[in-house]
């Protein structure tokens, strides 16, 4: 395939890096997004996302003249979709946002072009999208290419594992699998495995729900050990002693925006069979509340044995260890409610500055002030800290 005219429509977490790391490999690329700001920062050759090293490739792709921002689609070649597909309702997967992408392209479609969605989708979106393009161009049926390709990146780690990650690429048939193979080859360096479309959908949602399975049965063990007085990291040390068991470490719940989201994409398409995976994803939020209901318990039984309102040390505040993403955290979730219950709050995030809303406190203030110290998050910082005389909650392994 010689390098095709390339349109990433959505130019966030995934897309601006894929358009960058496509354009750094000869692709003519127009990047495409709704947001006008977004659009005059990347012509800029800056860019308005945290991840290392891309304003230096976007910077460099701009001014080589590989990378152009716009904020319509334009004639292409092929055409790339990398916009949200967040919930609406109840844990309702909202496709508008990749509906109206499709419609944004739809004019400029032409025979032979390609179009690949990697917006993470519930099982049959690629084909529904499909069938939106032949309604609104009878010309084109059966003339042109459509395929699913899943984005499973280490945020922070994005730009290396765009170009080495294996990609799962299912086409709406054979020839279009193979069509987009040939495309991801010209800038991946991992196996890229055909599939079919609903399959490539499914393996992305297989992927955090089997995380997330895995999680909650920690999770579960860590509230029936809590009753049964057993210490949990022990139990899970010594059970993983066993050659063929590998137990993952409970928390404070799970967070983040693949995780906690993706597999409610599964349950909705198929409630009746996705018995576990819905309770997995119970489980996990369950632990949550359970974790609050801990912490409030220990400061009533505080606040009743001293007579005075206790100083509560929240540890960590990112979704997972040393990061600073909040994103669905659940130990920003514990901070926040026992904030808004009128709790003597002192967060702690050694990951991030300041926060919009939260007032954040250095480690050894907090912990210097605090009669409760909770241990939420299982940031690096917090591994060697050694309070005495103090009520340590750790939700966390404190090693
Ligand atoms: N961020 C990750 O680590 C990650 C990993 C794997 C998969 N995904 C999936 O990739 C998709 C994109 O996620 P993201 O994190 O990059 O989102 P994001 O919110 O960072 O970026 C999406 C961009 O799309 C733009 N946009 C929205 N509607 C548009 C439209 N109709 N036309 C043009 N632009 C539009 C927005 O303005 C925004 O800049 C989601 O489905 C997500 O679940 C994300």
């Amino acid at each position: 395939m010689k390098h095709p005219k390339t349109v990433m429509i959505g130019l966030g977490y995934i897309g601006l890096p894929t358009a960058a790391v496509m354009a750094n490999n000869g692709i003519n690329v127009i990047g495409v997004d709704v947001s006008e700001k977004v659009v005059k920062t990347i012509n800029q050759g800056k860019i308005h996302i945290v991840e290392p090293s891309l304003d230096k490739l976007v910077n460099k792709v701009v001014q080589d003249g590989y990378l152009q921002a716009t904020t319509k689609p334009v004639v292409a070649d092929v055409y790339l979709i990398a916009v949200p597909t967040p919930f609406k309702g109840e844990y309702i997967p909202d496709l508008s946002y990749v509906e109206s992408a499709i419609m944004s392209l739809t004019p400029f479609l032409a025979k032979g072009n390609l179009v690949i969605i990697e917006s993470t989708s519930p099982v049959g979106t690629t084909k529904k999208m499909q069938q939106i393009i032949n309604d609104n161009r009878p010309d084109l049926e059966g003339d042109f290419f459509m395929a699913y390709c899943p984005e499973r990146v280490l945020p922070g780690n994005v730009i290396y594992e765009l170009e080495h990650n294996d990609r799962a690429i299912g086409g709406v048939n054979e020839a279009s699998t193979k069509k987009a193979q040939a495309f991801y080859g010209l800038f991946v360096k991992g196996e890229l495995h055909a599939t079919n479309a609903q399959t490539a959908e499914m393996t992305k949602l297989v992927e955090n729900a089997s995380r997330d399975v895995q999680i909650a049965f920690a999770n579960e063990l860590s509230m029936i050990a809590d009753k049964a007085d057993i210490n949990v990291w022990e139990l899970i040390t010594l059970a993983n002693k066993h050659p063929r068991v590998n137990i993952l470490q409970p928390g404070t719940g799970v967070g983040g925006h693949c995780i906690a989201v993706d597999p409610w994409f599964i349950v909705n398409s198929f409630p009746e069979e996705a018995r576990i995976i819905r309770s997995a994803r119970e489980i996990n939020n369950y632990k949550t509340e359970w974790v609050i209901e801990k912490i409030k318990n220990t400061a009533i039984k505080f606040e009743i044995e001293s007579k005075k309102k206790p100083k509560i040390a929240c540890m960590g505040l990112a979704f997972k260890p040393n990061i600073d993403d909040l994103r669905e955290s659940p130990a920003l979730y514990v901070t926040q409610s026992l904030i808004l219950q009128g709790f003597d709050v002192f967060p702690v995030e050694p990951n991030i500055k300041e926060h919009e809303h939260i007032k954040i406190y250095t480690i050894d203030d907090a912990i210097e002030k605090a009669d409760i110290i909770v241990y939420l998050v299982a940031h690096k910082e917090f591994i060697n800290i050694e309070v005495n005389h103090k009520i340590v909650l750790a939700f966390i392994e404190k090693k």
